[in-house]
């Protein structure tokens, strides 16, 4: 197969930053998907639906001319949200899910959660209107090893959410274990999970072995290879609860090349080159789209994207880094010469 036509895809998980950064990267999602999720931990948070709006405002203004990118709010849940506000936001077709960090798991969650109960009357209005809650699922408790972290969120908060909140749409993102994938396989439809282009590539011993590698190096870390091996095949499964969120998540070199470094991988550039190899390698070409651009919108009742974007066999001409007002940002070395590029 040289050339391959896919639904324009979409990114269910997505960090643009704003200002400069913003300015420097959203191009490079904004050619290639059609929509995004885009993650709220700005600095301040995306609390209210005010913020999003004037977020979503400030996106737009900074899309190449002609571009179609539709932008798809979220919202930073926080212990002192209001319920209404989440809703007014929702029925107005501004946010699309809010966002649970479980406070202090990652790069700006500081204002996350602590107590589930203070959130309580949000979920179950959530639940109510069909809102859909996405989840950074680590624990952050110090005696819990990183590695296990996901994990134990599973058993520990995950489930008994659902539990105490019957009918709450679900997204586990970017899921990194074993134990995510057959949990995620264990639930009802009300339960979607995002897997990035990263983990799908990357195992552990990469960050680790031969010397430390702080590109390769985000959040929820990557795993044993035995994880990236059960990541591969749920993406390529063509199941409908798994889908496509890159995380793709720019910081600066400074600020990566640190004693006490950024997590995160910028994806955006070169997201759909990997996934056409790794599919290709798994065999799997013919069940690409599903996970690109058709089991995201299924699970967000949105309708596929109605423009398409091609693929052919040849060497893609993408840079090794962006340069941006704050410093270079690198793109995400898979380790392996591309093979596909994007008409
Ligand atoms: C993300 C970021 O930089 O905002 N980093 C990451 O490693 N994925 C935060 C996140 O999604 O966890
Ligand atoms: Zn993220």
């Amino acid at each position: 197969m040289t050339t391959l036509t896919l639904a324009r895809p979409d990114d269910w998980h997505l960090h643009l930053r704003d200002g400069a950064m913003m300015r420097a990267v959203l191009p490079w999602t904004a050619r290639d998907f059609g929509r995004a999720i885009i993650m709220p931990n700005l600095v301040p948070p995306i609390v209210t639906g005010a913020q999003a709006g004037a977020y979503r405002d400030r996106i737009l203004a900074a899309l190449p001319e002609g571009s179609a990118f539709e932008p798809l709010m979220t919202l930073y849940l926080t212990e002192d949200t209001d319920a209404d506000d989440v809703a007014a936001a929702h029925a107005s077709g501004l946010v699309k899910a809010v966002k649970l960090y479980p406070a202090g798991a990652t790069t700006n969650s500081a204002s996350g959660v602590t107590n589930f109960d203070n959130v309580r009357l949000v979920l179950d209005r959530m639940a109510e209107i069909g809102l859909p809650l996405c989840v950074h699922g680590e624990v952050t408790d110090h005696d819990v090893d990183i590695f296990d972290r996901e994990a134990v969120f599973i058993d520990r908060t995950l489930d008994p959410i659902r539990k105490a909140t019957p009918g709450l749409r679900v997204v586990m993102e970017h899921i990194t274990t074993s134990n995510a994938v057959d949990y995620a396989r264990a639930q009802d439809d009300s339960l979607g999970a995002t897997i990035t282009t990263h983990h799908l590539v990357i195992n552990r011993n990469h960050i680790l072995a031969g010397g430390i590698k702080p590109h390769y190096y985000c959040l929820p870390v990557a795993k044993r290879e035995e994880h990236r091996l059960a990541l591969r095949a749920a993406a390529t499964s063509g199941e409908a609860r798994f889908f496509l969120g890159t995380d793709s998540a720019p910081h600066t070199d400074a600020n990566k090349l640190l004693p006490c470094g950024c997590a995160g991988c910028f994806t955006a550039p070169n997201t759909l080159p990997i996934l056409a190899q790794v599919f290709e390698e798994d065999g799997a070409l013919d069940r690409l789209e599903a996970f690109t651009s058709k089991n995201g919108p299924a699970f967000y009742g949105l309708p596929v994207n109605a423009d398409t974007i091609t693929l052919t066999k040849t060497a893609p001409d993408l840079p090794g880094h962006i340069d941006t007002e704050d410093g270079a940002v690198t793109v995400f070395d898979p380790g392996f010469d591309l093979t596909w590029s994007v008409q």
